[in-house]
Parts: C-alpha cells; sequence; structure tokens
C-alpha cells in the first residue's frame, strides 16, 4: 500500500452558535463499514503509541480534542499529519506503518476501524513490515 492512499477526510461541520457539530456514518464519509471504536487519552507527554502496521485492518483517525501528529511510512517514504480540528478524519488503509506521538495535554484521538481487535492483524516489527510491504 502507498501513502498515495491515505486521505485526509473532511468531515460535515454543522456551524451553530451553541457550539458545533460533526459526524460520519458507515461507509458514507468513512469508506468501509464500522466494526470497532477506541480512543486514546490521558497520553503523558513524549510518549509514543501505535508504531505498527495491520496487515488488511482500515482505519480513521480523528482528532476529537487538542492535537497529535500521526506519522505514516509505506515501507518507503514517510509523511506526517498534524492532526488538531474535530471535523477531519485520517483515513489510513491496510499496510501502512503508524506512529502517534506529540500529544497535547488533555488530547483525545479517535479511531474508527473495519475489523474488531485481533493480535494476529499486527506486524510490530518494521523491518519485518518493510519485507513483507515489497513482497
Ligand atoms: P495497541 O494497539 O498495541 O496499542 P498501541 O499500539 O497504541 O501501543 O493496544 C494496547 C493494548 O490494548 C493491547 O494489549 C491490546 C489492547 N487492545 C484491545 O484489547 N482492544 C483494542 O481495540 C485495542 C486497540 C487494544
Amino acid at each position: 500500500m502507498s501513502l498515495q492512499q491515505i486521505k485526509l477526510i473532511q468531515l460535515p461541520k454543522i456551524l451553530d452558535d451553541r457550539g458545533n457539530l460533526s459526524f460520519f456514518e458507515n461507509e458514507r464519509q468513512i469508506p468501509f463499514k464500522i466494526e470497532r471504536v477506541y480512543w486514546i487519552y490521558d497520553v503523558p507527554g513524549g510518549e509514543i503509541r501505535g508504531s505498527h502496521a495491520y496487515k488488511s485492518l482500515q482505519e480513521v483517525i480523528v482528532a476529537l480534542s487538542g492535537s497529535f501528529d500521526v506519522v505514516l511510512n509505506d515501507g518507503i517514504q514517510e509523511k506526517k499529519f498534524t492532526l488538531n480540528r474535530s471535523y477531519y478524519g485520517l483515513y489510513v488503509p491496510k499496510m501502512i506503518w503508524r506512529y502517534l506521538d506529540n500529544f497535547s495535554t488533555n488530547s483525545l484521538a479517535l479511531i474508527v476501524a473495519d475489523q474488531s481487535y485481533k493480535e494476529e492483524e499486527y506486524i510490530r516489527d518494521f523491518e519485518e513490515f518493510k519485507k513483507l510491504s515489497q513482497s
């Protein structure tokens, strides 16, 4: 999979004096059927989450609150996305190495995925990922 498949999706934004609202729905703004939702929060300063790839799982990452960087690598190139708006979703296809860092205080990362949690989906060794991504 190449970095070209990665997309920053602008989500609907309903502006309102009472407060703004954004949303996504299965297979509409999100290009797959959502099977799992999880979130990462209370990340101590300087910590890194992720550092793995998935064999076939796709996901969308949203900074619901605060900001953090998502660093993506297809085995050849690396690209960094800074997420700091709750109306953008970063679509990450399968077979992309990714880690999240530079979390601001009180940041909240929401991740929706097309599969339930399975450890067999993970590639946790970067050298193994590079080999598999080139085969
Ligand atoms: P992991 O995905 O390895 O987190 P990170 O890559 O950010 O370090 O998950 C950490 C632990 O949480 C791991 O032991 C499995 C568990 N986990 C679940 O049980 N369900 C989930 O949906 C996720 C994402 C993790």
